[in-house]
């Protein structure tokens, strides 16, 4: 990326291939696991579990579907993301830490081509130095940061939108 026609492109005729609804990943990286009593002045009081279902309520709304994947090893991330190669429409990612350092991650999502919506919980921007880098920023459509856990449903809205747009 960034090819951003390109990649839609690619979502477009995957999706008819499969003749399902699109479907949306989801990924949370390390310590995401520990949201509602990690820090939450920082990153709100909802669990991980809570987002995650109200994520998939909405995709209900939105005509899309969601698989939700949180790991705390880069590996598994990737990995992951690997899966997504032909099965998977759009990805949403908040790589927490891994978003500052990880190559790897990044050249995943270059290696699967998906268009992928990079989000956070917290404004990055506002934060320590180390976290206004993002290895992942330029290989993304977008980023989205910085409303708490409406940060992922505005990504899912976006997301669908585009998925839309595309067919
Ligand atoms: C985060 C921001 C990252 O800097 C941090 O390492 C996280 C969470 C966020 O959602 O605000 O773990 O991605």
């Amino acid at each position: 990326m960034p090819r951003p026609g390109t990649d839609i492109e690619k979502a477009r005729t995957t999706r008819h291939r499969s003749e399902k609804r699109p479907e949306v990943l989801v990924l949370h990286g390390p310590n995401l696991n520990l949201l509602g009593r990690r820090e939450p002045s920082v990153y709100g009081r909802k669990t991980l579990a809570g987002i995650d279902a109200e994520l998939r309520t909405l995709a209900q709304e939105l005509g899309v579907s969601v698989r939700c994947f949180q790991s705390n090893s880069e590996g598994a991330l990737v990995d992951e993301i690997h899966r997504a190669n032909g099965t998977v429409q759009f990805i949403i990612i908040n790589a927490a830490a891994y978003t500052h350092t990880s190559v790897a991650i990044r050249d995943a999502l270059l290696g699967v081509g998906l268009p992928a919506i990079e989000v956070h919980l917290s404004n990055t921007q506002k934060r320590e130095a180390f976290r206004h880098r993002s290895l992942l920023a330029d290989v993304v459509v977008g980023q989205i940061a910085g409303f708490g856990a409406l940060s992922y449903s505005l990504a899912l809205r976006a997301a669908a939108a585009l998925l839309a747009a595309a067919e």
